[in-house]
């Protein structure tokens, strides 16, 4: 067992104490069965807590045990997951199940070296099911903790570099091997990260670590964590073609091995972001109304994307085989899984016929 040293109990001692009375009550916070906090902790990967809440809600409800998981239909895992976008998470994560259901009996593994070999889990995520689900002092380092640390305790450089990193991974475990209540321990970092240590005007005077905080002490809360150089965004162009007939509407399936595959989506292609005459880049189609009735602005990891959707039609029936598009009615679309901006073409469609 490492040595434990007193500033670090004395930090830990004052998170518990503040973590205790100001702790959200988030429905995974009810649990400790590790598949509900793994669920939980793959949906926060890179999604904001108030949005995740329903998502988990429906979750556990629609499959409350991990042999629900590994059983269930992709595309039902996928229309659960709707809205949450990264579906690579959700693919991911049933392979977890179904390796859990032969691995490991169908119990969720308690070594976090067992742990952390699932897919799509990593050191963080694994270390949050082990403290949180086990209560075992592994550390946690996400963008919440990592603003706590580098303020905290002055730590300077780009908390990604390999150094900074290894640094601030080494305090996060002092302070949760310090603290002899890692599940607290932990959750309480990330609490202090996302409602007290926040990126602009922290709140510093109802900090609990007040007294201890570095860069609050030489004025340089601002300065912490360093931000590292991201490279420029790269701006996408796609063009959506709503083709209908009656009732019925032509849309596709993503195919596997790319992004989003497996979710729906109207027909659509890629095009120069400064193209101005669009026929000769989206045959078979043409385009019936040269207004686009919606456009549509994400960001997507590096990619800044914008989507435009047109009134269209096929330029001979017969064309329809080149496009992998089917027919589908609006009851029949809306059991699909869309991806969130093709979801928005949908609802924009409707309400216009409407
Ligand atoms: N962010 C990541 N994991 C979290 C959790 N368990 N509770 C609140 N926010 C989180």
């Amino acid at each position: 067992m490492k040595k434990v040293s007193p500033k670090f109990k004395s930090l830990a001692a004052k998170l518990l104490y503040w973590f205790a009375a100001n702790a959200r009550d988030l429905p995974w916070r009810r649990t400790r069965d590790p598949y509900a906090v793994w669920i939980s902790e793959i949906m926060l990967q890179q999604t904001q807590v108030k949005t995740v809440i329903p998502y988990y809600e429906r979750w556990m409800q629609s499959l409350p045990t991990i042999q629900d998981f590994a059983k269930a239909k992709p595309q039902r895992v996928l229309k659960l997951w709707e809205g949450l976008g990264y579906y690579r998470r959700v693919r991911l994560a049933q392979d977890a199940a179904r390796l859990i259901m032969t691995k490991h009996s169908g119990s969720f593994p308690e070594s976090f070296d067992e742990v952390v070999a699932l897919p799509g889990v990593g050191r963080y995520t694994a270390g949050a099911i082990c403290s949180i689900a086990f209560n075992q002092p592994t550390p946690i380092l996400d963008g919440n903790v990592i603003r706590v640390l580098t303020r905290l305790l002055g730590i300077a450089g780009n908390p990604r570099s390999k150094t900074v990193n290894a640094e601030l991974w080494r305090a996060a475990e002092e302070l949760v091997i310090a603290s002899g209540a890692p599940s607290p321990l932990n959750q309480g970092m990330m609490e202090l990260g996302a409602l007290i240590c926040l990126p602009r005007q922290p709140k510093c005077p109802i900090c609990p670590l007040r007294p201890d905080c570095f860069a609050l002490r030489n004025q340089r809360v601002e300065d912490f964590p360093a931000t590292a150089k991201r490279p420029a965004a790269t701006l996408r162009r796609f063009i959506a073609l709503v083709v209908k007939d009656g009732e019925r509407l032509l849309v596709q399936r993503r195919p596997n091995g790319v992004v989003n595959a497996g979710l729906w989506e109207f027909p659509n292609v890629e095009v120069p972001v400064n193209a101005k005459d669009l026929k000769k880049l989206i045959p078979p189609f043409q385009i019936t109304d040269r207004s686009r009735f919606i456009e549509i602005r994400h960001s997507i990891t590096r990619y800044r994307i914008i989507l435009e959707a047109y009134n269209a039609k096929l330029s001979s029936n017969s064309l329809l085989a080149e496009t992998n598009s089917v027919w589908k009615t609006q009851a029949q679309m809306s059991k699909l899984p869309f991806t969130s901006a093709h979801r928005k073409v949908m609802q924009r469609t409707i309400h216009l016929q409407a």
